[in-house]
């Protein structure tokens, strides 16, 4: 007990009878990982009649997370329930690895991990959600360069590949942003597989001023129009990319096309038209795969959808790390916001 290892394919437990979670748990990083990957599946059966050439890491998900050995039908992991499994989720020592302090409730003094003791069991018959694998993982993006591209649960996704990883790999961080306390753009590199692992902070995805940039503004200015300069420059690099945003378009924002005002979201004091959050939200994600797709390197691309926030109560509050167990079937509803994200 209380040792930390990479964990192979563990066989199910009896299920409790009460943990229905339908909204993944933020602290469950391996399990919203897996979550994010598993986007890629929605994909793979036109491809695969379209005999587009898979991606190694393509392959890995596909043949891994379906029903059963041998079997192409892929798993809906969105409808299952938390179930006890002593360990499963003891993969990486989390005051060790390297998640930003003030995400790091571990780090922070946090006593007790007995909610490492879950697993996600998927509802549909045949499925399961198979351990994260480190060794299999780098071996299907070996030579390659992933990237998390979005807000900071981008930069949160690939803290927790890197600790995952990192359990078993060497690996160590081969660029950061100068200014200290940020973590905007990082960088670190596993030489065992030649790979390297990035964030890039952009959280609209595409070019964007005001608030994001300094909280002493009042809201955000956002260009429709052009991609965050950053990542959108070293797209053509990328061989994996998760495209992980959201949590930013509901905040106060001007949406630009070019110098027109589109419209802005909760700012009708500016007297242009409001035009919600979704609209933006779906022209940013579009723009980003417009922009992968056309930079001739990414074999496989990750929408992330929408994550739950780092924290259930405010920022910095003492009790945030207090939750230990997974939410019983109807305490928490996804409110109309989250869903229509
Ligand atoms: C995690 O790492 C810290 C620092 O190296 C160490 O003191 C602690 O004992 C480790 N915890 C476990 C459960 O291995
Ligand atoms: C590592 O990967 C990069 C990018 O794919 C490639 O250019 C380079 O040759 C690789 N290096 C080794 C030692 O395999
Ligand atoms: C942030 O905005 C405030 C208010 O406009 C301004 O006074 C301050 O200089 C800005 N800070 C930076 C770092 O740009
Ligand atoms: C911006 O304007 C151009 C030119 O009129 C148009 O083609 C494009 O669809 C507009 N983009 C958005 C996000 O409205
Ligand atoms: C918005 O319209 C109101 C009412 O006509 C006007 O008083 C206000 O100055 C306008 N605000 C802006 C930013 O144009």
């Amino acid at each position: 007990m209380g040792a930390y290892q990479p964990l192979h394919h563990q066989h199910s437990q009896k299920p409790s009878s009460t943990h229905h979670g339908r909204v993944a748990l933020a602290w469950l990083f391996s399990a919203v990982l897996c979550l994010a990957l598993l986007h890629l599946l929605c994909c793979s059966s036109r491809a695969a009649r379209e005999n587009v050439v898979f991606s190694p890491l393509l392959q890995y998900i596909t043949s891994t997370y379906t029903k059963g050995r041998g079997s192409t039908s892929s798993c809906d992991y969105s409808e299952g329930q938390w179930v006890r499994a002593a360990g499963h989720a003891r993969r990486y020592n989390g005051t060790e690895c390297n998640v930003k302090d003030s995400e790091n409730c571990v780090r922070n003094g946090r006593p007790d991990t007995d909610y490492l003791d879950w697993r996600w069991q998927p509802a549909a018959p045949g499925c399961q959600l198979p351990g994260f694998d480190a060794a299999a993982f780098l071996g299907a993006v070996r030579g390659e360069h992933v990237a998390f591209v979005g807000d900071s649960m981008a930069r949160n996704q690939a803290e927790s590949l890197v600790c995952l990883l990192g359990a078993s790999f060497p690996y160590h961080l081969v660029y950061r942003d100068p200014q200290p306390g940020t973590r905007k753009f990082w960088r670190w590199a596993f030489p065992t597989h030649n790979v390297t692992v990035s964030v890039y902070w952009a959280p609209f995805l595409a070019r964007a001023t005001g608030r994001c940039d300094n909280y002493s503004l009042p809201y955000n200015s956002v260009h429709l129009d052009a991609l965050a300069d950053r990542w959108s420059a070293d797209a053509g690099t990328m061989d994996v990319a998760v495209v992980s945003a959201g949590h930013w378009f509901w905040k106060p924002t001007v949406y630009y096309n070019g110098s027109d005002v589109l419209g802005t979201h909760l700012l009708p004091e500016l007297n242009h038209t409001g035009i919600g959050f979704l609209s933006p939200y779906r022209e940013a994600i579009r723009a980003s795969i417009r922009r992968l797709a056309s930079a001739g390197r990414a074999r496989a691309v990750v929408v992330a959808t929408f994550s739950p926030a780092h924290f259930e109560k405010a920022w910095d509050d003492p009790t945030t790390c207090a939750r230990k167990l997974p939410y019983t079937e109807g305490e928490r509803e996804v409110d109309a916001t989250h869903a229509q994200l």
